[in-house]
């Protein structure tokens, strides 16, 4: 049991690279105001004697170790999830100089080796040190981070924050997984369990949850094009019963795609690992789950495409389409498999083997209409 557990933790941690955020639970908003109230950087001590804090000595003596001298993630020390390259911008807790002083202060979320400095650092100390780590940003992402409006341009994205309703009545999802596509699609995932919960097309989003006390929900801008009401269930079933999710990473490579890690587990522990890799397809996406089941597991694994509380989805000639507000938007068919219906469930089977993959392709439906205006 414990063996098993030890595997996939190593493949993961092997297989992940710039991690778009965290995997581990705890809230994702550190949500202390103290932060803001020893904001003040720009005021100088009134009794200026003591020469300001050198922002390059202090990281070269307290993060370099992991971070490396350049920033590029390539410190010395081991680390569970490798530390990101400065110099690729974008950072998964906030970007504004504000948001860098909370991780910094703060620490990051659950269980990481991004420790809190706030009791190692005085404020005018983590100020410099975080101007110094903007230096190391390349002056592109900065521009994007000044304003919290982020775009996707030709390299995929994901943040991880907290989704807005997406229908009257429904619930916000508490922490999710946005991914944008280069080709203008966006897609958001829940986070427990892992599970698509929405398409939009357009613009990306805006995040405004690094101001004040955070827990601002992030602006979608996109269209809503399908959607459906948070689950509380895993689309993946073992012998019909839903399994719980883990995350792992969520990191785009630096292309256009999109790799979430993710595992599955039951009562008793993990049941399998799962890559699914998002990349955009013409003006749909492509998805490709591999899953990797742990060794002495069997039995039936399905992953369910739709079930009975989803409106508007028909089987037609072998592709599922799903339609929103009353239109067909999506069709979805699959690579290398069958779609099965299972009881009121439009179901993929995961072939036994090790490890299984299987693949579909989603494509936008046109509106007779169809001007997409983009707000970008
Ligand atoms: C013990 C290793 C270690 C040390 C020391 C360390 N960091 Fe980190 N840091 C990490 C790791 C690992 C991550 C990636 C976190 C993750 O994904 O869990 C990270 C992430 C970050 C991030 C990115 C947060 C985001 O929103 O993506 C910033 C900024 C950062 N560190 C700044 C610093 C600064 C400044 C210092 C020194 C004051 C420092 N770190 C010291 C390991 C370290």
């Amino acid at each position: 049991m414990k063996a098993r557990r030890i595997v996939l933790l190593t493949a993961a941690v092997v297989l992940s690279s710039t991690a778009c955020g965290k995997g581990s639970d705890g809230s994702l908003l550190p949500t202390d105001d103290s932060v803001t109230a020893a904001a003040s950087p720009s005021k100088p001590p009134s009794k200026a004697k003591t020469p300001p804090p050198d922002g390059k000595a202090l990281f070269a003596q307290h993060c370099a170790g992991c971070h490396g001298i350049k920033g590029d993630g390539k410190g010395e020390t081991p680390t569970e999830r490798p530390p990101r390259d400065f110099a690729k911008g974008g950072f998964a807790f906030g970007n504004s100089r504000e948001a860098l002083f909370r991780t910094v202060s703060k620490g990051m979320p659950g269980r990481s080796d991004m420790q809190p400095f706030e009791n190692r650092l005085s404020p005018p100390e983590r100020w410099a040190v975080v101007d110094y780590v903007l230096t190391l940003v390349p002056q592109r992402s900065q521009d994007w981070m000044a304003g919290a409006e982020m775009r996707v341009d030709d390299e995929a994205r994901c943040v991880w924050g907290k989704i807005p309703s997406l229908k009257k009545g429904w619930p916000e999802i508490p922490r999710g997984l946005v991914v944008g596509l280069p080709n203008g699609i966006t897609l958001v995932w829940g986070r427990e369990p892992a599970y698509r919960q929405a398409v939009l097309r357009g613009a990306f989003l805006k995040r405004s949850d690094w101001g004040g006390r955070g827990g601002q929900a992030l602006e979608l801008r996109g269209e809503v094009i399908l959607a459906r009401k948070p689950r509380t269930a895993s689309p993946f079933l073992a012998d019909g019963e839903p399994l719980r999710s883990r995350w792992r990473s969520a990191s785009t490579l630096g292309g256009d795609r999109a790799v979430l890690r993710y595992e599955l587990l039951d009562e008793v522990g993990p049941v399998a690992s799962v890559t699914d890799e998002v990349a955009p397809d013409q003006d749909g996406w492509r998805r490709t789950l591999t899953v990797e089941r742990a060794p002495k597991t069997s039995g039936d694994l399905v992953f369910t495409l739709a079930g009975p509380q989803d409106s508007g989805v028909a089987l037609e000639r072998e592709a599922l389409v799903f339609s929103w507000q009353g239109r067909p938007t999506l069709r979805l068919s699959v690579e290398n498999g069958r779609i099965k219906k299972r009881m009121e469930r439009f179901v993929l089977p995961v072939p036994s083997g090790a490890p299984s993959r299987i693949a579909w392709r989603v494509q936008r439906l046109r509106k007779r209409s169809d001007r997409v205006e983009e707000t970008r």
